[in-house]
Order: structure tokens, then sequence, then C-alpha cells
């Protein structure tokens, strides 16, 4: 490894961040993570911290997974590359695919499409709906529907069903034809509505009030994440994804449920979906599917839509869509460990024990401090807080406070994320209650330091 001077100097200077401003990356050089091991991680400096972002949400089982490192290097060994396009495939694609089949049979969700990630995902769950409604004759659907505040990665077609400004701006014009309807964002919302059943009720007839203006039959698909985590941790109502789905089927729109970050147990139930009782059309996953060693995904397809593409006889059906590296052998590989070792140590139940302490430890936190404007969780391991410059009137947080927080609870002890207002904590579901006590006391002693 080069020696710490030159690593700090030459960073910004040679690469741009994803999610920064480069001119800010060279003014404020990041934080240079060289080392990790179980739930925590290392800096070029020898700080060493909780990770309570869980790289990006997807290091579920922690940086010392020995099945998936030993598969990838295994496999690596074995067969590194080789495409699955027509006429190929090899043996780790078709075990995982039996693998997650049995995984998501609750969700009745029966075959596999793999992608490079969450966004690949996402396109590809887009495209795949518009072509079956296309094979069933119904051309006319090529519509989305998402949510406000919903964040569905960054390719033109995530971007366009985004509910954020700050991933949308800069690039559009977006891709024509995709609503937005308001999210159940009990904090705030248009409808100044705080009972969160009653919010839910209202956001779902804004969606029925939407699909009546735009036509039922000129849509192709709604998405949605099961719980909001990029746009800062929104749980909605349990009865708000089931309402969604009803209105869907009544409409013949399906339901794509974007299951990036809540697929494999960080809920606390296996997936969103099954969080809520919903049986989407199609899941988007990726991310925690190999513990974030190897860039790797799965849209799983539920078996009515499944019906229609493989009964098709005219050839409608024939996908012209995929990646090089659908079906990586090494993503394969890493994944067929990664599953495995998520059902072995049943992480689920963890996320959910972790996930309640974590919340009570938050809300013991907002009684303390006024910067504190609304604290979300309650459904594992996905928790945040929102900061405000006064609470009475939820005015936003200053640019400069939630860096200011970032940087001391690092000081302290854990490696927070903070998005806008939003600090969010999304930690490895392997999290033990120490590390929980220590990732309070990193962010109380960051509040104390404001
Ligand atoms: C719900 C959701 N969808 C899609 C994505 C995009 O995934 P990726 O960054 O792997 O492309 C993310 C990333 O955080 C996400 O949270």
């Amino acid at each position: 490894m080069k020696d710490s001077n030159y690593l700090k100097e030459r960073n910004a200077k040679s690469i741009w961040h994803p999610m920064a401003h480069p001119a800010d990356s060279l003014n404020n050089p990041p934080t240079i993570i060289t080392e990790a091991g179980g739930t925590r991680i290392s800096d070029l400096d020898g700080h060493q911290v909780v990770d309570a972002v869980g790289g990006l949400w997807n290091v579920n089982l922690g940086y010392s997974c020995e099945p998936v490192k030993a598969a990838i290097a295994n496999q690596l060994d074995r067969l590194p590359y080789y495409s699955i396009f027509r006429g190929t495939s090899n043996d780790c694609v078709i075990e995982l695919g039996d693998m997650l089949q049995d995984f998501f049979a609750p969700d009745g969700l029966t075959r596999a499409f793999y992608t490079s990630g969450g966004s690949d995902s996402v396109e590809t769950a887009l495209r795949l709906a518009r072509q079956y409604h296309k094979i069933r004759g119904q051309e006319a659907r090529t519509k989305y529907l998402s949510l406000k505040k919903g964040y569905h990665g960054t390719h033109f077609g995530g971007a366009s069903v985004n509910g954020n400004a700050n991933f949308r701006t800069a690039y559009e014009p977006l891709m024509p034809g995709c609503f937005h309807i308001p999210a159940p964002y009990i904090y705030r919302n248009p409808f100044n509505e705080t009972d969160p059943e009653r919010l839910a009720q209202l956001c779902l007839q804004a969606l029925e009030d939407e699909i009546a203006f735009q036509g039922a039959n000129t849509i192709a698909a709604l998405i949605m994440e099961p719980i909001l985590g990029a746009g800062g941790v929104i749980p909605p109502h349990e009865s708000f994804m089931p309402g969604v789905l009803k209105i869907c089927d009544q409409h013949g729109i399906l339901l794509i449920a974007d299951e990036v970050i809540t697929a494999f147990g960080r809920t606390g139930s296996w997936t969103g979906s099954r969080h809520w009782g919903v049986k989407p059309d199609f899941m988007c996953t990726a991310k925690a599917i190999t513990n974030g060693y190897f860039p790797f995904g799965a849209v799983m397809i539920a078996d009515h839509v499944v019906e229609v593409f493989e009964s098709d006889t005219e050839g409608k059906a024939a996908i012209g869509h995929g990646y090089t590296y659908s079906g990586h052998p090494v993503g394969a590989a890493a994944a067929i460990a990664c599953v495995t070792e998520t059902l072995r140590l049943n992480v689920k139940d963890n996320a959910a024990a972790r996930g309640q302490q974590l919340f009570e430890g938050l809300q013991k936190l907002y009684d303390d401090f006024d910067v504190i404007g609304d604290v979300r969780g309650g459904h594992g391991l996905m928790c945040a807080l929102e900061l405000v410059s006064e609470r009475a009137t939820k005015k936003p947080i200053d640019k400069a406070t939630p860096v200011k927080l970032q940087k001391a609870a690092y000081e302290s002890g854990a490696m927070i994320r903070v998005s806008g207002p939003n600090v969010i904590l999304s930690p490895p579901l392997v999290l033990t209650a120490e590390d929980v006590d220590t990732i309070l006391a990193a962010l109380r002693s960051g509040f104390q330091s404001l």
C-alpha cells in the first residue's frame, strides 16, 4: 500500500466520488478505510469504529464472513468468468437459482434474472414489466408510478422513478411517463396528517386518483420500497403496502417491490414484502445477496408473470436485456455461500432484536437533544434521525451540522451516514448489543459536541 501522505494527497486528484461534489472532495479529504473485521472498520490513521452504515446497507454478515470469502477465492480458481447469455450457463447460477426459488417461495417468486447491482435490478424489473404487458397485447401500458422520497438507483429508468430532486434535477430530462404519489411520511406530508393509518389511506387515495387521471390501461407498474430507505427510513403504516397491492391488482398494474436493501433480513423479516404480508410481481434484490463482497443482484419474478413469459409462442417474450456480468460465476458462488450463512445465522431475528434496542436508544437521544426532530425505525436494523434547527416549527437543519455530528460520532467510535438532514443507520445484521451501545454512545457525544 502507498504511504498515507500519498493517499491523502492524491485521492480527489485522480478520482471523483459518487454522491459527492468534486470540489468538496478536494477540500475535505475523506476517511480512507483500509481494513475491516466483524462489525468494525479501520482507517489509515488507525481509528477503529463500529460501522453503523453496514458498508452501504449491504455488509449484513459483517466483514469477516469466511464462507463468502472462501467461495469467491475458490470460484476465481475454478471458473473466474463465463457469460450466461443464450446458449451457455454455469453450475453456480443454477444452484443459486434453486436456492433463491426456495428462499423466495413464501413471496410467490419463482424465477431469478441476475444483475450486477441494485440499479441494474431496478432497470431489469421496469423493462420486464413493460414486456409483460406487450406479450399480453396491452402495448399502451408503458407508464410507471412510484413514491416521492423513494430511491431506486441511478440508471435513467431508476432516476426517473426516484422521488428525490437531488438525484433528478441535474440529469433531467428524465424518462417521460413516470408519475409520483405522496409517500406515507408522517413527519412531513402534504395532508398535515400525523396519524399513520389515516395518512396511509390518504396516500392510497392519491394513488387511486393518479391512476384515474392517467388511465389504468396506460400504466405498466408501480415501484416502491416496502420501507423507504435512502430517502430517510420511512416505515409506512402496516396497511399501506397491502393497500397498494390491492389497488394495483384491481387495475392490472404490476407491483415491483424494490428490496435492494430490505431483502435478506434487514427489516426483521426475510423480505420487506413478507414483513407486510404482500406478494409482489417483481422483487429487486442486490447488496446483501453477496454480503457486499461482489457486485451482484437478482430480480425475482412472480409465478403468474413467469407463466405469461414461458407460455408465449410468438417470440414476444424473448428477453432483449441483460448484462455482461449477469450471472457472474464468482458473484453466484458468493451468493450461494451468503444465502446459506444468512439462513444458518438466522440474522433476521438478530436484526429485529438489535433494531429494537437501537430504536429505543435513539428515542432517549430525542428526549435529550432538541436538534433531533424525528426518530424513525422500529422495523429491524434500519433507523434514522431527522435533524431540525427548530423542533417546534420543524425548520430544516443547516448543511454544516449533520457533517459536524458525523465527524464527532466517528471520533467517538461509530461510522454513521448523513444524507441531507438525516442520520441514517443501517449496520450489519450480526451487530451485538455492545455494538448498539457503542453507536448510541458515539451519537450522544456527537450531539453533545454541537
Ligand atoms: C432501494 C434501492 N434501490 C436501488 C438501489 C441502487 O443500488 P446500487 O447502488 O447497487 O445500484 C439502492 C441503493 O442504495 C436502493 O437503496
